[in-house]
């Protein structure tokens, strides 16, 4: 949610940490702030607002200095205001920190601190860790930071220093990403691997309970038990390109175009066509354990969640297990029964949802064995789980979440096929084939429903006066439903509910009026015919409808009946949301411009949710 950098090393702090805090602020954009070392003491500036407006301030009146923390805000305890900003300080102003997380005991913490006479001027959760460092014992930063951290409850991932021992950074985590980027003569340390790649790619992934020590020497880190840890230097896989506009005026819409590539990029090297079966080296399933597996859980939230909602047509029927979806912030808090038979698998974008962590956490703890569907490679969930799946679709920058769905339905396929290969009575041979060659040939399809963007962009202007859409499809197209409508409200703020088609008529019948566009995600599949006939009955009360459909149809099977259709290719129909999905992405993305919305930085969102 927030972000965290900090710099030591040879050159201007202050430039590198605004570039690093530019490339974070995806992760949230209330405020912004940033603190140096000048050599006599710490130096601050922040607002309430964006990177670009402290780069300014910073201009204005510079700080100079080689070692530094900065952090851009998405707000979770106080308003967004100035004081509220990172990074905090205590009452002498001698340290400083930034803070991502939330410090659960920090109303306690607040009163007594303020008995023992600490003067607060936020309302921030974090500023208590400032006090506490002020009043902890040690000779050194680490052994204040360390005694502070053992008196609060709940989580961080944070970056101190102190006006005391210039050249020195201590870096914290528990429960919220922290990494150091490696560099010549220099260290970085970050929230997110996007802050430091412009300047490394080897970085280190901070383990929860770790505390680093950077230095202009080097650095150290030690566990939870203060032992000291030498923690692997991993390779960034990903290009600076991948975290760049490249052109595109957003990183939604690059994203959205990007998809032929990351479902091709998704499914490299994982299909086996002469078996009709997937290969998955990571899954650490082997196909001896597949037999054993009773139940599968599929665990997300938002869009993961609607991912998990088509996985489990796919893992169904391909694998013939069955497979409960659960958002993920209600599973957390319901008790489990054990069962080493449940596969638990919680799919996510970014590997560090505090929820999805947690839920697969409690499913560790039923027994279950644990797996991801991750795309960003190191982070908590990765790490944590017993095996899995990586989507391998780059970074994805904007809020609104398009190519991990993508590539998580395929991940899901893959994974239906590789259980449905290896279970008794599971997937024939054809029937694998069949599936292997539909997920070759979905990138070039997707390509082709993409190359319609200006027919999308054409009826988003009949629809961005809207102020409600309702959103309708059946079986592996209800997800979709949701997922679009999910979009459009995201990022054009426009009121939008997806529904199962047939569900319509026990409610939102009602609302069907003229003013209310109705979307059908309605490809050529076994319930067709049914969803025509819930065209109809909107039809009939005078709404307004546009059709997703598939090539073949033939305008003339709906002609008279829907206002606009646009067709995708026909593919596999357990694989049609891969293409049914795209021009409700573009449509909302549409929309979003039309409506003059920021939508890469849509209000009160923000991306990678680490809080609950
Ligand atoms: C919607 C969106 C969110 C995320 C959700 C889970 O566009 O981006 O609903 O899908 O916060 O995030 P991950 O997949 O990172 O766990």
């Amino acid at each position: 949610m927030c972000g965290i950098v900090g710099y030591i090393g040879k050159h201007e702090a202050v430039p590198l940490l605004l570039s690093g805090l530019a490339r974070l602020e995806y992760r949230g954009y209330d405020s912004a702030g940033i603190a140096v070392q000048n050599g006599c003491g710490l130096e601050i500036r922040k607002l309430a607002g964006r990177v670009d407006a402290l780069r300014l301030v910073t201009q204005a009146t510079p700080l100079h200095g080689c070692c530094g923390i900065a952090h851009t805000r998405w707000a979770t305890h106080g308003a967004p205001t100035e004081r509220n900003a990172h990074p905090h300080v205590d009452c002498t102003g001698r340290f400083a920190l930034v803070h991502n997380g939330i410090i659960e005991n920090a109303d306690v913490l607040r009163v007594a601190l303020q008995r023992a006479g600490h003067r607060f001027t936020t309302e921030t959760d974090t500023e208590t860790l400032a006090h506490l460092i002020e009043d902890a014992p040690g000779e050194v930063l680490e052994e204040r930071v360390a005694a502070a951290l053992a008196q609060v409850e709940g989580t961080y991932g944070l970056v101190a220093m102190s006006a005391a021992e210039p050249g020195k950074l201590v870096a914290a985590r528990r429960g919220s990403p922290v990494l150091l980027g490696i560099g010549d003569d220099e260290l970085f340390v970050a929230s997110d691997a996007s802050a430091v790649l412009e300047h490394t790619r080897s970085v280190v992934y901070l383990d929860d309970g770790d505390l680093a020590v950077l230095t202009p020497e080097g650095y150290t880190v030690r566990d939870a038990e203060a032992h000291v840890q030498l923690r692997t230097v991993n390779a960034l896989a990903w290009d600076l390109e991948a975290i760049e506009l490249g052109g595109h005026a957003h990183f939604m819409l690059k994203e959205i175009c990007e998809q032929a590539e990351t479902v091709k990029s998704t499914l490299r090297g994982r299909l086996l066509f002469d078996e009709g079966a997937a290969r998955l080296s990571g899954l650490n399933l082997p196909p001896s354990a597949c037999a054993e597996v009773r139940r599968i859980c599929l665990l997300g939230c938002g869009t993961s969640w609607h991912a998990g909602l088509v996985g489990r047509h796919l893992l169904e029927e391909l694998a013939g297990v069955p497979v409960h979806v659960e958002y993920a912030s209600e599973y957390r808090y319901r008790p489990q029964p054990p069962d080493p038979g449940v596969v638990a698998i919680a799919i996510s974008q970014s590997g560090e949802t505090a929820d999805t962590l947690e839920a697969m956490r409690a499913a560790r703890r039923a027994g279950h064995r644990v797996l991801g569907i991750v795309n960003v490679v190191g982070s908590t969930i990765a790490r944590e789980a017993d095996g899995g799946v990586y989507l391998h679709a780059g970074p994805e920058i904007g809020v609104a979440s398009t190519k991990a769905f993508t590539s998580q339905i395929v991940a899901l396929a893959l994974l239906g096929l590789y259980l449905g290969r290896h279970r008794e009575g599971g997937l024939s041979l054809p029937r694998g084939q069949e599936l292997v060659w539909a997920l070759a040939g979905l990138p070039e399809l997707v390509r082709r429903v993409l190359a319609q963007a200006a027919q999308v962009e054409a009826l988003a202007r009949e629809l961005a006066a809207a102020r409600n859409v309702l959103y309708l499809g059946r079986g592996v197209n209800f997800p979709v439903a949701l997922e679009g409508a999910l979009k459009l409200k995201e990022i054009s703020y426009i009121h939008a509910e997806g529904y199962p088609a047939a569900e319509m008529k026990h409610g939102p019948i009602a609302l069907i009026d003229a003013d209310m566009p109705v979307v059908f995600v309605a490809p050529r599949d076994a319930v067709f015919p049914k969803v025509v006939s819930n065209m109809q009955e909107v039809k009939a009360r005078g709404g307004r409808i546009t059709a997703i459909t598939t090539d073949g149809n033939g305008r003339s099977d709906l002609t008279g009946l829907v206002d606009h259709q646009l067709q995708v290719p026909a593919t596999h129909p357990l694989l049609s949301p891969v293409l049914t999905v795209l021009p409700l992405q573009l449509l909302a993305y549409h929309i979003a411009v039309l409506r003059g919305c920021d939508v890469d930085r849509p209000r009160n969102l923000a991306k990678s949710v680490t809080v609950e």
